[in-house]
């Protein structure tokens, strides 16, 4: 289905089968659905809302997986009540937010999951779950998941059987396979997601053909050193590594021709907004750009890991603010906004942009001038990087 939101520029076309979203100023296909236009055209720099919402409903988790950037656990916050909750998702739909990407913790493991997902679901969004694919009653989740047509769910596999179930827990990666096969099985999409790490990053050739007659996606990321993650950090790849990691990983899509398989600087590029077609939007960043995060406190931010790494980064709460106040006047948005558009503008100069490097994440900078760690990715060293904390976070 074709969902297109009108825009003072054009429009966002967005696709609820590959979840995917490009800016037009002009249509060129019809729509299957046409959002209402903004009420008012507040500002003419930015969209009138976020297209898409990460939406933490919890932190709580049934693992504790040892690189996990939220730090969850059996044992961490359950989150906001189930109508603060629901208030959160009437805001969204009231702003014309498309799409939103449920993840935690382990949002099954929350009680009123179901019921949130579907208010979300009556509201007219698109919605998608990350999940770890670990549940008491694989049959009671199937069933819940098929009530409410989610257009995709992500199931975390970490490496072959061995190492996913090091970073994850024994028993976790047979859990994890028998669920993607259930949901493939009722005609769930299904993608993963791997954290490559120096342990796993050979695993790649055989998670694919473990994984490829059930899902439609494969996606492949370096892991952040941020939360739990920073214990691994030895784990991390270097630049070489994440390089040939890359060029192997991409090699295998002539393997796998329906597959499709994303690893991290891909996923950027291809499969976010295509600037082609738009006036001067900033949009280059997806991060508070096109996206918004909201954790299971209601704190909105500029991008999900941000939240376990600066508290200075956070932008407001939908329990008591509204998301059009956040969007169109946080200065530190703005701020955080201009310094993505710098960070992008130097990976644009850089011959490096153009091959495997996945240095231009925003997080990995924070996590470089916060925690004191290095960057493996960045090999620009001739230019300076913009600096994060100027005049806009107190
Ligand atoms: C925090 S989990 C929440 C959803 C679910 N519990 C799961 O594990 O899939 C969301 C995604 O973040 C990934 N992740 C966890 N720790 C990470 C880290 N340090 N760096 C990058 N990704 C990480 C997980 O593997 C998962 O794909
Ligand atoms: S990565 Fe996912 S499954 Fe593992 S502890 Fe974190 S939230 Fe739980």
């Amino acid at each position: 289905m074709k969902i297109f939101r009108p825009e003072f520029f054009g429009g966002v076309l967005y696709d609820s089968q590959t979840l995917r979203f490009r800016l037009v100023q002009e249509l060129n296909e019809e729509p299957d659905v046409v959002l209402p236009p903004p009420s008012k055209v507040i500002r003419k720099d930015i969209l009138s809302a976020p297209v898409r919402a990460y939406f933490e409903l919890t932190r709580r988790c049934n693992l504790a997986c040892k690189h996990c950037f939220v730090s969850s656990s059996p044992k961490a916050p359950i989150g906001e009540s189930t109508s603060n909750l629901i208030r959160i998702i009437d805001d969204l739909a009231d702003n014309r937010v498309i799409d939103v990407r449920f993840t935690g913790g382990e949002l099954t493991t929350r009680p009123d999951w179901f019921e949130v997902l579907k208010h979300a679901k009556n509201r007219g969004l698109q919605i998608s779950v990350n999940t770890n694919g670990i549940y008491l009653n694989l049959k009671d989740v199937m069933a819940k998941l098929t009530d409410l047509k989610v257009n995709q769910v992500t199931i975390s596999i970490d490496g072959a059987e061995i190492n996913h179930d090091f970073m994850r827990g024994k028993g976790s990666f047979r859990k994890a396979i028998t669920s993607l096969i259930a949901l493939s099985k009722i005609g769930i999409p299904v993608r993963t997601n791997t954290v490559l790490t120096r342990r796993n990053a050979k695993d790649v050739p055989q998670i694919l053909e473990t994984v490829h007659p059930y899902v439609l996606e494969a996606n492949f990321f370096h892991m952040r050193p941020v939360g739990r993650g920073v214990n691994q950090n030895h784990l991390s790849l270097s630049y070489e590594e994440h390089y040939h990691s890359a060029k192997e990983t991409l090699a295998l899509r002539k393997k796998y021709p329906k597959l499709s398989i994303m690893h991290f600087e891909q996923s950027y590029r291809e499969r976010s907004v295509s600037k082609k077609d738009t006036s001067k939007l900033d949009d280059n960043f997806s991060h508070g750009n096109t996206t918004i995060n909201i954790d299971c406190f209601g704190g909105v931010w500029p991008n999900g890991y941000n939240t376990y790494q600066d508290n200075r980064q956070l932008l407001g709460n939908l329990v008591t603010e509204r998301l059009s106040d956040i969007w169109n006047f946080s200065e530190k948005l703005d701020g955080l906004r201009a310094w993505y558009k710098a960070i992008f503008s130097r990976c644009q100069r850089c011959p490096e942009y153009l091959s495997q490097c996945p240095g231009l994440s925003p997080e990995m900078r924070i996590a470089e001038i916060n925690q004191n760690v290095n960057n493996n990715f960045c090999i620009n060293t001739d230019e300076p990087v913009p600096k994060l904390y100027g005049n806009f976070v107190k």
